[in-house]
This record gives C-alpha cells, structure tokens and sequence, in this order.
C-alpha cells in the first residue's frame, strides 16, 4: 500500500499525490495543487508545528518518553539536571558531562543585585508571582546583551545555563517578596532543588536542610514537567524565537502563556475544586452538578492522551511518599473518591477523561507548604529545560519565522465615513 495521499481540485480535476512522512504530510506540497487555499485550523488541532526529536507522547496508550527514554524511568532513575540536559542535548550526560554541567548551572545561580534590590521591588506588595516571574525573565534580557547572538552555539548554552541556574531563584525572590520575606541568596553548596527549597524558606538558620525526600520529591515533580511536545507554551517559545528574538524573551512569552488557567493553572483549580466540595460526602453530588454542564472536573481530561496520563500514576506514588513525612493532605480523601467515582461512571470513560499531572500535583506542593500562587511557577522551573530544548532544536534547524495565515471573514471595501457623519 502506498504511504501517500491523493488530493483532487475539483474545480479544475488536477490531482496531486502527496507522501506520507513521519506519520504527517507536507502542507507546502498540498499549496502547489492549492495556491492561496488555505488550512483552517484555529487551535493547531490537526496541524503539526515542527519535526522533533525531543518528547514522544502516544496519547491513546498513555506513553510519554523523552528522547525515547521512558518517563517512568527517568522519574525512577535521573534526577531533573540529568534530565534537562537529555532534552536539551539529546542523550543522557556522562558522569564527566553531568559534572560540568551540574558545576555550570550552580555557579550561574545568582542574580544581578539590581534585578533583586531595583526591578523585584517596584511590584506592588502583593503581586502574583507568575506576573513577577514573567516581567523577570523578560527583564533578564538586558543583563546579557550578548544573548542576541543566537546564531552562536557557545553563546546559546552560555544562556541556557543562565536560564536554567536563574528560575528558581527568581521563582523564589517572586514568592519571598510577595509575602514580605527577606531575599535569600542562593547557596552553591546545594542540589538543584534543595537549593531551591532554601531560597524558598530559610529563615534565621545558618543553612536550610531541606528534608531528602521532599528534595527528591520536587526533583521528580520537575522532570514529570519537564516537557510535554508542542504545548501552548513551547509553541510560545517557538513562535517568538523564530523571529530571532533572544532567549530570555521568547522564555518570558512562553512563561505568559503557562500562566493562563487552561495549562499551567490547572493544579491550582484542583486544590480549589477540592476544598469547594470540603467532604467525601459531596463528591457524588459535585459529579453530578459536573455532568449536567455546571463546570467541568478540573485535572481530568486532556488534549492528548485519552488514557491515564501517565505522569499522574508516578505522580500518585510520590504523593503518597510526601504525605509520609508532612502528613496526609486533607484534600487527599476527597481527590481518591472524587477519580473513584470518576473512573466508574460512563460520563468520563465515554469521553476518555482520566486524570492529567494536575490531579495530585497540587496536593504534593499545598502538603509541602507552597501557596497556590506559586503552583505555576513550579511548573515554569521545570518547562524552562523543555522551551530550552524546542528552542534549540528549532534554531538548530534554522526553522523559518512563524507566519501562518487567516481565512479573511470581514467586510469588502467600504468608503471611509466622516466622524460626523457616523452612526451607532
Ligand atoms: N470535566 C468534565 N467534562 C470534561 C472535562 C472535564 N475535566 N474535560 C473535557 N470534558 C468533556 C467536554 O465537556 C466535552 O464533552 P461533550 O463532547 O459532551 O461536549 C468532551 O469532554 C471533550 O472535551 P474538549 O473540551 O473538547 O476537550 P479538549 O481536548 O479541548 O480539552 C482540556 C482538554 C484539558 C482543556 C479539558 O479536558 C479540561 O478543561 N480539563 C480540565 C482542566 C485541566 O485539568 N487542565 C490541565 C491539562 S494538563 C496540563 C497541561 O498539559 O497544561
């Protein structure tokens, strides 16, 4: 059978056969049959952006692999650095890799004093974090001028390094502000999520020793985050850096879009939905207000996988292991009946709905002590390894600049109307 298509112009009967290659067919092959007809898809929801190798999602049987390394194992296996320089560089570093790199993105974790002393502090007292966090990566740009010069390899991993080393500590100073703590500078000596959770809640002790399992618990949470394919807020990222904008830019448009409730606030929804019911005796009755079209159940469904999700299911493990030593989130009881009762009624199996990473994440994060605000900050530490990525790989491939095209739909030529003359 041959792996291609046939499109016929009715109007004129030319016919045109396309191949069929990586599971997609070129759309610039189609425009030689169809000059000036163009694809309608709003949302991207049949159209594939770019050719990748970083993250395979088979969203019908629950898969999710990173350079086809499962993310099962990596969760078990790697730690988040290990990770991000998969994503970034394409294999698993080498002990002598690993160490320079790990040794790169401590020793650029600080911050230039005037972001901190200047820029944090003209928010107003209580700005959201992720609002902070997005004018800060922005703001990040003209402390290194040199980070235009995309077109020079060295010069890209000097910034991603950059990037990578600073989230944290600008998620933290966006989290220590917000709630009228003091800055606290990050400590070298640390991991990358011990170090993180320092800067979070040290007070007045000499060095912050952050529980090992909470430590390896967030570690896990961010490489779950790390990178999900074409999602709204790599395609942000890819947009804006096609246009050879720098990478603190198209980073901070791609934190703007992670910000908005349909992707990275999602978590937060839950932790929400879940103290709105307030006891496992409601759960039923929230269902049922859910199926009769009164809001929808917030972590379940998603645009991919129409399986369990597979991150939620290592998510559930973890969740367990945090509740060992913070105790049991109280929301906790209510999340386990409230997918019971899901799992179960044909609404959400007809639908393929299960739960997504945002189910029990947010139940992780509220038992460790972190305010909702900062749920999709989190999430941004850990997707700047998967921007990273996409960004590489497309300037590696000198993708063109993002361009598409509209269907016009609005009025032919008018003539112009006098203001005076103009009426309601
Ligand atoms: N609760 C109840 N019904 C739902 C839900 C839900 N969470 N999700 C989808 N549906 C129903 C929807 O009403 C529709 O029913 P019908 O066919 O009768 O109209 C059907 O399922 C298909 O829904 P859709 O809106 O066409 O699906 P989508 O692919 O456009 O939306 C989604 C995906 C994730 C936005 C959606 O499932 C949703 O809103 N979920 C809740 C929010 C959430 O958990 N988001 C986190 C996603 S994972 C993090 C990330 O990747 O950023």
């Amino acid at each position: 059978m041959a792996e291609s298509i046939t499109i016929t112009d009715n109007r004129t009967g030319q016919s045109l056969e396309v191949p069929i290659k990586d599971g997609g067919v070129a759309a610039s092959e189609w425009s030689k049959l169809l000059p000036g007809i163009w694809f309608f898809d709003p949302g991207f929801l049949s159209t594939a952006d770019a050719a990748s190798s970083i993250t395979y999602i088979d969203g019908a049987n629950g898969i999710l692999r990173y350079r086809g390394y499962p993310i099962q194992e990596l969760a078990e296996q790697s730690t988040f650095l290990e990770v991000a320089y998969l994503l970034i560089w394409g294999e698993l570093p080498t002990q002598d890799q690993l160490e320079e790199w790990r040794h790169d993105i401590t020793y650029h974790t600080f911050i230039h004093e005037n972001m901190r002393k200047r820029f944090l502090e003209g928010f107003h007292y209580d700005a959201h974090p992720m609002g902070i966090l997005v004018s800060a990566v922005a703001a990040l740009s003209t402390f290194y001028p040199e980070a235009k010069h995309i077109e020079d390899p060295a010069n890209r991993r000097k910034q991603i390094i950059r990037l990578i080393a600073k989230m944290p500590t600008l998620a933290a100073a966006a989290h220590r502000f917000s709630v009228g703590m003091p800055f606290v500078y990050p400590d070298n000596s640390l991991e990358f999520a011990p170090n993180f959770l320092s800067m979070m809640w040290k007070v007045a002790e000499p060095r912050f020793e952050a529980h090992p399992a909470l430590s390896r618990a967030l570690d896990i949470l961010f490489i779950l985050h790390a990178d999900h394919e074409q999602n709204c807020s790599s395609t942000a990222m890819r947009v804006v850096g096609s246009a050879h904008a720098d990478p603190y830019s198209a980073c901070a448009a791609a934190c703007a879009a992670l910000y908005g409730p349909r992707h990275g606030g999602a978590n937060e929804a839950v932790i929400r939905m879940l103290t709105e019911i307030g006891s496992i005796d409601n759960v039923d009755a929230f269902v049922r207000s859910v199926k009769e079209g009164h809001g929808r159940l917030q972590g379940f469904g998603h645009r991919v996988y129409k399986n369990y999700d597979p991150r939620a299911k290592i998510i559930k493990r973890t969740a367990e292991e945090v509740f060992e030593v913070t105790g049991k989130n109280p929301l906790l009881d209510i999340a386990l009946k409230l997918e019971e009762v899901a799992l179960k009624d044909e609404y959400f199996t007809s639908r393929k709905l299960y739960p997504n990473v945002d189910f029990y994440s947010g139940l992780i994060y509220q038992a460790m002590g972190f305010p909702v605000d900062i749920f999709p900050v989190l999430f941004a530490i850990a997707r700047t390894a998967g921007w990273l990525a996409q960004w590489e790989e497309m300037v590696e491939q000198d993708s063109k600049i993002f361009r598409p095209r509209q269907l016009y739909v609005g009025e032919g030529e008018r003539q112009y109307v006098p203001l005076k003359e103009r009426s309601a």
